[in-house]
């Protein structure tokens, strides 16, 4: 029989459950506080703790945190009068089984301890079978059955065994990197080394002694010689990711390398071999870049080899299912909670959305929902996504016909969703009268998230 921690600082709230529980048949221990428990947890085994957050002595979430540590197979349930998004999402990050409000009612506890009970046993067993909880890291398997998700599958798999050069395009989130670790993966290359760098987040000079290494002295605060990428990933593949913010000079010298197939680090003249795959990926329209001047031709053809282009979710949402499934059964093995289910319109609500996001903006809503909804399967408003419609109802018709006649005139993606971002929280805040709570809560946000994205947007004073 299954045996269970109260931890409760009202002797009140004690009883309740424990005799609710005792006539399930299950062993019942008592705490009245912080300290208390820890030391029992400790020196004792148990399958479920039940603990309440506030105490004298401090918090349910110390208590959670204690049992975990302790051992990670025990399922916590925590139990609060003062819900709030934040404490929810923390108890479950920090490993919580369930998060109940008070009051409750007893068979809710019940329903609860009965899956907690069935989790741990679940997870033991598991942990005898393999020795550890496994932790699962991002599959690789690049999912979906539109025409063209098939037809990136066929290219990768096609490509894969050549040493040819690929560019991967698409938007932000469409899955680039995860194409171009399968290329890796699939080619000869794949017990060498895969190295993957973003352009963009370098300045020209570190980029550069990045991407080809550097003597000592060859800048300033080159300290000591240090080889590049290229030479990290000799017999590997090096995925150059962002390519299109590659300064000229960088181009230039990246261009040197494919012609002749050897590195001069920065502050020397000495070439070194180097038998390196290339791989880039960019959200942007590298031609458009040439046709303007700002990416050299030449490395254009050379880069572009092979092209991979991956369409927008928004054009593939026939994806979606399999892409919710994946994500729904990671958040499960991560968190080490069940694994939930969608309801039919919760689907359909994400089969209509625009994601700018893509598949990581999905990616993010799955999470989301599991750790915050409580229903099984997950209902439609646990995905508070903006819709052209809703602005169209919550504003006068001139101002709704103009949502998207106001979009600035920009092609750089990261500008146009800040802009984004900061319209749709303008106009739920409008909708509410100003009041952040609420609007938080339809922007499926935590208060200290809004009020971050509030100053860092510069929203001030939302006139209703
Ligand atoms: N077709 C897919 N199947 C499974 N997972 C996917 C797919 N597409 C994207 N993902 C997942 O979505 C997330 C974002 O993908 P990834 O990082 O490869 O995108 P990206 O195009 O490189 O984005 P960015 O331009 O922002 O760098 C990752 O967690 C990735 O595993
Ligand atoms: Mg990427």
């Amino acid at each position: 029989m299954g045996r269970i921690l109260i931890v409760d600082d009202e002797p009140h709230m004690r009883r309740v459950l424990a005799v609710n529980l005792r006539q399930q048949r299950y062993v019942v221990e008592e705490c009245a506080g912080v300290k208390e428990a820890r030391q029992k947890i400790l020196t004792e085994d148990f399958d479920v703790i039940i603990t309440d957050q506030k105490m004298p002595d401090g918090q349910g979430l110390d208590v959670l945190t204690t049992a975990i540590e302790a051992d990670p197979t025990v399922s916590v349930v925590v139990i609060t009068a003062f819900a709030t998004v934040e404490l929810a999402v923390e108890s479950m990050r920090q490993g919580a089984f369930d998060f109940i409000t008070k009051p409750f009612q007893p068979e809710v506890v019940l329903a609860v301890v009965r899956r907690a009970m069935e989790r741990t046993k679940l997870l033991r067993e598991n942990e005898l079978l393999k020795g550890t909880v496994v932790r699962l890291e991002g599959s690789s398997e690049i999912l979906g059955e539109s025409t063209a998700m098939r037809r990136v599958r066929e290219m990768v798999s096609r490509v894969a065994p050549t040493a040819a050069t690929v560019l991967i395009t698409g938007e932000t989130g469409t899955g680039k990197e995860l194409v171009a670790r399968a290329i890796h993966k699939c080619s000869p290359r794949a017990s060498k080394p895969f190295m993957p760098v973003n352009c963009a987040a370098f300045t020209e000079t570190l980029l550069e002694s990045e991407l080809f290494g550097h003597e000592k002295g060859a800048f300033t605060g080159a300290d000591r010689a240090r080889p590049g990428l290229f030479e990290a990933a000799h017999e590997g593949t090096l995925f150059l990711d962002e390519i299109a913010e590659m300064s000229p000079a960088a181009q230039a010298n990246l261009l040197r390398v494919l012609t002749d197939g050897q590195v001069v680090r920065l502050g020397t003249t000495k070439p070194r071999k180097v038998d390196v795959r290339l791989l880039a990926a960019t959200h942007r329209d590298l031609r458009r870049r040439v046709e303007e001047g700002l990416f050299r031709e030449d490395l254009f053809y050379r880069l572009a080899v092979v092209p991979i282009a991956i369409p927008p979710l928004r054009e593939r949402p026939e994806d979606i299912p399999a892409l919710c499934d994946l994500f729904l059964n990671q958040v499960s093995l991560e968190l080490k909670v069940p694994r939930r289910r969608l309801s039919p319109k919760a689907l359909a609500k994400l089969q209509r959305y625009s994601f700018p996001g893509n598949v990581r903006e999905l990616k993010n809503l799955i999470e989301r929902a599991s750790i915050l909804s409580v229903a099984d399967p997950i209902s439609e408003e646990s995905f508070p996504l903006p819709s052209p419609t809703e602005a169209a109802r919550s504003d006068d018709h001139r101002e709704a016909a103009s949502w998207t006649d106001q979009m600035p005139e920009v092609d750089d993606l990261r500008t146009f969703m800040t802009w984004v971002e900061k319209e749709i929280i303008v106009r739920t805040l409008k909708s509410t009268g100003g009041a952040q709570a609420e609007a938080a809560r339809r922007l499926g946000l935590s208060r200290s998230d809004l009020g971050y994205k509030l100053s860092k947007l510069g929203i001030r004073n939302v006139e209703t």
